[in-house]
């Protein structure tokens, strides 16, 4: 409830870009809600950009501070500074999270202030908070998801029009939904940094970026996807962190889902993000995973959560390994000679390394010859084994192609 003449609360706005704008403008917007939910009314105390604004002295006219700078230096100085000076602080940055976790939680607990960061993940999606939150005791088994919007809309748009992926790419340059250098978000290593986060959440271990195997979409041929449509599979770019033998896997990697899967009807510049775990089966949850409002709004939730009260749990408990090694199941994209004993010799070599196929597609002839297929599970090396082994094969037109497929039923 409002209280009368109760002290404003002063915000400390470190960066007013893309979203800090939008969070002032919010902020302003939202003034009299914030004000009813948690009886302090907010206010700018202070803006920091390159030409603008003193820290030290926002720092000392703020009571909360609002990191929207992005990067990890100076980003990590102020926060770090913020919370030593017992300031809460809520930050967007996955970068400096990915990175420099360890040190900013170990900080905050510390200094027994609040970090929150739930924008730092899918944006709008409040996976943050559920994982920390209404899944905080529970053992969850893997958190899954599409965490990069602009890698979704190529992959999308590549296979609605069936063209290529530079083509697609610039189309997505052009409607903001990729920046000049898109390498971040293309190659893996935007979504990487966010299940670093996820996973350090769900499993109460230190995962930091270096940890997270990540690859992009920059291979991704246009008839990859022409054919996976063939075998009824659509193509994103996932990010998965679970547990497997006894330690976690984190990895980020393009994918092909069957139909029935939660993430295969995501489409276009969104994110989703699915929990799963055995006390509560399987949660799903999709939206905006980018976009100066939508991030503001998550930033703005999390005050409004500083301010009333809500502390959630986001302590290193456990130390589990890192789990290299792991089952998976294998789109497989081979240009073949058009000659007798082609497809025998193939199939030999898949079950000297115990490969079963799943389904399989043989299409053209001449110059054009392919098998496509899909492969059950297998370990990941026994998988690049054999295709070291067909890559030798004289039968082969080009090296092989590969794309990890989720067999798992829904
Ligand atoms: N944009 C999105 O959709 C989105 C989505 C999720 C998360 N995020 C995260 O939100 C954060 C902000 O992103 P953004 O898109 O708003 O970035 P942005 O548009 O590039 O804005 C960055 C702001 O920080 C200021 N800044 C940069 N370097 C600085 C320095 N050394 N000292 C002081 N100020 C400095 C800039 O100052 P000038 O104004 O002087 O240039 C600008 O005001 C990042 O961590 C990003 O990863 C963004």
């Amino acid at each position: 409830m409002a209280s009368e003449g109760s002290k404003p609360v002063r915000i400390g706005l470190l960066g007013r870009g893309t979203v800090g704008a939008a969070f002032a403008a919010l902020l302003a917007e939202r003034a009299d809600a914030v004000e009813a939910a948690t009886g302090r009314r907010p206010e700018i105390a202070g803006v920091l950009t390159r030409g603008e604004g003193s820290f030290e002295q926002i720092l000392a006219g703020s009571d909360l501070l609002v990191e929207l700078i992005g990067g990890t230096e100076p980003a990590r100085e102020h926060v770090l500074a913020a919370l030593r000076a017992g300031k809460p602080v809520v930050t967007a940055n996955k970068q400096l999270l990915a990175q420099h976790g360890d040190e900013l939680f170990a900080v905050a607990r510390e200094a027994g202030v609040q970090l929150r960061f739930e924008a730092a993940v899918a944006a709008v999606i409040p996976i943050v908070r559920t994982i920390q939150e209404s899944f905080g005791v529970t053992e969850i088994s893997k958190v899954f998801g599409i965490v990069n919007g602009t890698t979704n809309f190529i992959l999308s748009e590549m296979a609605a029009t069936g063209a290529g992926y530079e083509e697609v790419l610039a189309r997505a340059q052009e409607l903001g939904y990729a920046e000049a250098d898109p390498s971040d978000d293309v190659g893996g290593a935007d979504a990487a940094a966010k299940m670093a986060i996820l996973a350090r959440l769900a499993f109460h271990t230190p995962v930091t970026l270096a940890e997270v195997a990540f690859e992009g979409i920059e291979g991704i041929q246009p008839d990859d996807l022409a054919y996976a449509k063939e075998l009824g599979l659509s193509l994103k770019l996932l990010g998965v962190a679970e547990r497997r033998d006894g330690g976690i896997s984190v990895r980020v990697f393009p994918c092909f889902l069957y139909p029935g899967h939660p993430l295969a009807p995501i489409e276009g510049p969104f994110n989703a993000v699915m929990v799963e775990a055995p006390a509560i089966s399987e949660v799903t949850m999709s939206g905006p995973g980018a976009g100066g409002l939508q991030t503001a709004s998550a930033v703005l939730g999390d005050v409004v959560s500083i301010l009333a009260g809500d502390a959630p749990v986001h302590e290193t408990r456990v130390e589990l390994p890192i789990v290299a090694d792991v089952g998976s199941s294998f789109y497989l994209h081979l240009e073949v000679a058009d000659r007798p004993g082609v497809l025998a010799r193939v199939a030999t070599v898949l079950g000297e390394h115990g490969i079963s196929v799943k389904s399989f597609v043989q299409r053209g002839t001449g110059s054009e010859a392919r098998l496509v297929m899909v492969i059950h599970e297998c370990l990941e090396s026994k998988f690049s084994a054999a295709v070291e082994e067909l890559s030798g094969l004289d039968d082969l037109r080009s090296p092989p192609r590969s794309i990890r497929v989720i067999e798992e039923e829904y």
